[in-house]
This record gives structure tokens, sequence and C-alpha cells, in this order.
């Protein structure tokens, strides 16, 4: 049995977290590959709306089980809220949530690390979640980090005392106010309910799994230009988010891989800093904010929002090897006169048609303007009934990117998802 892959396409809130929620019924296992608590993944069911920051979003399904990784990275205070919020929706993750030994931890330090970093790079700053990725995943190719296993060792307090001693030298560069104490008490709190969960060794469990012909959907987080080596260094995160993070994160060989479900929004947004050549600063900008409710999942920071870029778009489709498209947030195109596409932009002068290294440098983007439409489209439930200049928006891209679309979202709930 091969394992399906279900990652962003674009800068992260791709909608992941509702479609993986939505697909998780036609799976056995959940498993998140990378990135930590800087995702917020977002499920609508019911009158229910909860974001995940770590754990997988298989959670609301009783029969599936949800694994986190070896390439995540976890502070165990963001997971003991997440916990804690699930079991208010009785929700509870102790039999069927098991969590790599190889995960790293986020410290208390790293967070302040990331945070006295931002502060010393003032207008060049990244834009982080400042949730201590960077740093983490620093130790970890540092070969500095803990890990998860780490935690039922012997002397793990002196480990951990040890890092966080270094991480203190490194802070007396920076001019930055830090108190550790108060986190810290939490953190061992934390650390004492992630003991309660089975701590696996996720690679041989996974293939195991595999090999009792078990569904695996793996699940990524953040998107495919915010990737440490494909995305638009240094504005981006510290993990691969492509399709080989799933198998370095997991623990699975590349002809495992079966299904890529590349997800992307019929437009795009950025939240953080970082070249966006279709960013839209402007009142059309601001209609796809408020129409969308543009605010991220994590850090309620604005997102900036702008035309859907089929260059990016092709870029991400080849480094994933995508099999199948999701698009999400159709609706919030509802209303507009025009909707624009990239489909190439000006460098220096001369028109390219790929996402090319200069990211960073001015880039210019050439539109195609399609028809838009009124009728509101977050009640359809079939491909047949949305608006033929809906339809020529999405076949237009079906065909430039040359994968088959294979599920509309309409609305941010589980229901408002069209099957094709
Ligand atoms: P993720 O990080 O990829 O899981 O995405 P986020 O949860 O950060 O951001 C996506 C946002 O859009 C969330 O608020 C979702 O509830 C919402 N959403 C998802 N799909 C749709 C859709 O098709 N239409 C609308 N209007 N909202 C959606
Ligand atoms: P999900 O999984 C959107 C962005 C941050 C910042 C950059 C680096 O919800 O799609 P980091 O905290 O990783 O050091 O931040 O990456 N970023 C995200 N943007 N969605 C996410 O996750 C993101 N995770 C990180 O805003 O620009
Ligand atoms: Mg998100």
């Amino acid at each position: 049995m091969k394992l399906d892959v279900l990652l962003g396409l674009q800068w992260g809130d791709e909608g992941k977290g509702k479609i993986v929620d939505v697909l998780a019924p036609n799976y056995d296992v959940i498993a998140r590959f990378q990135g930590g608590p800087n995702a917020g993944h977002t499920l609508e069911f019911n009158d229910i709306k909860h974001v995940l920051h770590t754990i997988p979003s298989g959670v609301f399904r009783p029969e599936t089980i949800n694994i986190i990784g070896n390439g995540v990275v976890i502070d165990p205070v963001i997971f003991m809220k997440e916990i804690e919020e699930l079991s208010k929706l009785n929700v509870d993750l102790t039999k069927n949530l098991f969590i790599s030994k190889r995960a790293h931890l986020i410290l208390p330090s790293h967070r302040i690390l990331d945070a006295a970093s931002e502060a010393a790079k003032g207008k060049t700053k990244i834009g982080s979640t400042l949730k201590g990725i960077g740093p983490t995943y620093m130790d970890k190719t540092g070969r500095n980090g803990l890990r998860i296993g780490d935690i039922i060792n012997q002397g793990f307090k002196e480990k951990y005392n040890a890092l966080t001693n270094k991480h203190k030298d490194l802070l007396k560069q920076y001019d930055f106010d830090y108190n550790l104490s108060e986190y810290e008490e939490t953190w061992f709190k934390g650390i004492e309910l992630i003991k309660k969960f089975r701590l696996i060794e996720s690679e041989h469990e996974i293939n195991k799994y595999l090999n009792e012909e078990k569904l695996i959907l793996a699940e990524g987080a953040q998107g495919t230009l915010l990737d440490i080596d494909f995305g638009s260094y240094p504005f981006v995160t510290s993990s691969n988010t492509i399709c080989a993070g799933a198998c370095t994160g997991l623990g699975i060989a590349p002809n495992k891989i079966g299904n890529v479900i590349g997800i992307f929004k019929a437009y795009c947004t950025r939240v953080g800093s970082g070249p966006f050549p279709t960013e839209l600063e402007n009142t059309e900008g601001e209609t796809l904010r408020k129409q969308g409710h543009e605010f991220g999942a994590t850090t309620g920071r604005p997102r900036r929002c702008g035309w859907l870029d089929l260059p990016a778009l092709k870029y991400a489709v080849m480094l994933n090897g995508v099999t199948e498209l999701i698009v999400t947030k159709a609706d919030v195109l509802t209303g507009f006169e025009t909707i624009k596409v990239c489909t190439h932009y000006i460098l220096n002068g001369k028109e390219i048609n790929y996402l090319p290294y200069e990211i960073n440098e001015p880039i210019e983007p050439i539109f195609k303007e399609f028809k838009g439409w009124k009728i509101d489209i977050s009640k359809i439930d079939k491909f047949e009934n949305l608006p033929n200049e809906f339809k020529e928006y999405l076949i237009y891209i079906e065909k430039e990117v040359n994968v088959p679309i294979k599920v509309v979202s309409v609305g941010p709930n589980r229901e408002q998802t069209i099957l094709r």
C-alpha cells in the first residue's frame, strides 16, 4: 500500500485542515510530517470552529489514528493547550494520538531566541510566528536538539539545562529582555502530559501500517512557497514543506508515495514578510481579505491578499509531483466584476513564465482577465450547478497546470465541499 500526501501549494493557509477533516473518513491514519505550532489548521463542522496547531486534523473522526511524525517540532505548552481545548469537546486522544520519539522539542528559550532574532532584524524580519520554529530546527541540524524520546530517559533535566544555558549565552548578544521561569513551569507540565501518550518510532509504525494495507494520509503544514529550499528564501519557514518532506518527516521511502493532493486557494494570501508578485495593495485586496476573513489562524495577523499566480502554482505542482488538485475559497471570489490570473512575469525587462531564483527582486505580474459571477456559490453541492464563469476559470487553471481539480471548496464548513 502507498501513502497519500496532502499539502499546500502556496504560502500556507490554503485550507489544509478543513480538507484533511473532510478526507479523514477515507483513511485509517493521518500523520503530520513537518512544521510545528506555527501552523494553524481550521476545521468547521456542526457549530464547532476549531484550530489545530501541532495535532493532525483527523482528530474529530473517532476511528482515525493520528500521528505526529519525526519531522514535526513540538512545544509542550501549546500541545497541552490543544489537548485541553479538545477535551472540552469530549475528544480524548490518549488512545489514538501517537507521537514520534524522534520529533524535536521547542524549548522556552527557542521562543525567546526567535523573538530576539526577529527584533534584531528590524525591517528585514521574516515575520515569523515567533513560536521558536527557526531556532529549534537550527538545533536539530546543529545536532544539539532535544527529542521526545529524551523525556522518558534519565538525565533529561540536565540535557534541558545544558541547552537552555547555551541559549542564554547566545541571548547575551541581543539587547532583549526575557523571563523564562513562568513559561518553563508550564512547559514541564506539558512534558508530563506528553508522557501519557504512546511515544512511537513512527518510521516502523507507519511502514508496518502500509504493509497491513492501512490507508494513510500525510498532512503537510505551511505551503510550498515557504519551503526552506524552494521558497522565497530567507522569507520561508525552517522545514521542507514539499512532498519530499513527508519521506524525511515520517520515515517512508519515495516509492511509497501514492497520490499527492495539492491544495490552493482560488486567489493567493501570504502572512509575514517576503515577495508576493500578485499582491493587491488596494481595495480589491481589502475585499478579498474581508470576504475571505483573511486573518492568521495562529497569530491573528491580517493576511496579504492577491490574485492567483500561475507560474508559482506550476512550480509547486512540479516540486511536489501533484497528482490531483483541490481548490478552496472559491466562494470568496463571488461578486468581483473581473477575476485576474497571473500568467507570466516581467523580470529585468524580460518576459518569463516560471518562478525564478530572483523572486526577491522587483517582478511585474502579467494578468489574464476572467469574467466574474454574482450568484452565491456557498450552498451549491454539484459541480454542474456552479456558474459557467467559475467553471471556465477552473478549467483554464486545470489546463494550464495539467492536473485535474478533483474537489472544490465553497465555504469553511465540512459540508461546503464539492467532489467532482
Ligand atoms: P490551513 O492552515 O491550510 O489549514 O488553513 P487555515 O485554517 O489557516 O486558513 C483557512 C481559512 O479559510 C480557515 O478560516 C478556514 O475555515 C477557511 N476556509 C477553508 N476553506 C474555505 C472555503 O472554501 N471558503 C471559505 N470562505 N473559507 C474557507
Ligand atoms: P499553516 O500550516 C501561513 C510563515 C510566517 C512567516 C514565515 C516563517 O497554517 O498553513 P515561522 O514561524 O515558521 O518561522 O515563520 O512562515 N508561516 C505561515 N504562514 N501559514 C502557516 O502555516 C505558516 N507557518 C509559518 O508567517 O512568514
Ligand atoms: Mg493556517
